[in-house]
């Protein structure tokens, strides 16, 4: 074997590091904006959907150290263009905002980096993209039902707020024992009550 095989056998496809930077890139930034518009329905008299959007925020902040632990082995600087929603507008406008983007998550960015990293053979990245997938369409329909209730004048009735610290998973209720997406223990929720 050649140096090159040898070098290409180790090192991960260009499109998927660059996918992940990406991610990586709009997951760090949704975590901020979660965290700005939350503090902004907090102010506006909506506190379950306020710690909605705290809850969903370390969500996104898991997702972003996957991506960015994903490439571990492809260092050095990069300037990133991704994806991410502007605005600090209303509760309601800031939902709506919330909600387009998990929709472009979850209708096309993450299958087609998913698919991508599938053929490329990384199967970390494929991980990765899967475990963000997997959450970001619970996010959009929790956003979705928070947005009815605030165009309507209410805050969401919103019981404790699971989310998984190594998938990301999101789940209302009592912590599982198990989270279905990656089987990490029940010790692994952090709980947002
Ligand atoms: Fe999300
Ligand atoms: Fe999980």
């Amino acid at each position: 074997m050649d140096m090159k095989e040898d070098k290409e056998m180790i090192e991960m496809h260009d499109m998927t590091a660059s996918n992940l930077r990406s991610a990586f890139g709009g997951e760090s930034m949704a975590h901020m904006r979660y965290g700005v518009w939350g503090a902004k329905a907090q102010e506006d008299g909506f506190p379950n959907v306020a710690r909605l959007f705290r809850a969903i925020a370390y969500a996104e902040e898991v997702h972003a150290s996957n991506h960015f632990k994903a490439m571990a082995d492809v260092p050095g600087a990069f300037l990133v263009a991704s994806m991410a929603g502007y605005g600090l507008g209303t509760a309601s406008e800031n939902l709506e905002g919330a909600i387009e983007g998990e929709t472009f998550e979850i209708s096309e960015m993450y299958p087609v980096y998913k698919q991508t990293a599938d053929y490329q053979g990384e199967k970390g990245a494929a991980r990765s993209f899967h475990y963000a997938l997997s959450a970001e369409r619970i996010h959009a329909a929790m956003y979705q039902e928070a947005k009815q209730a605030v165009d309507g004048g209410n805050d969401i009735e919103l019981g404790d707020v699971q989310i998984c610290g190594v998938c990301g998973y999101t789940t209302e209720g009592e912590v599982p024992d198990k989270c279905p997406v990656c089987a990490a223990a029940r010790e692994q929720f952090r709980t947002f009550a």
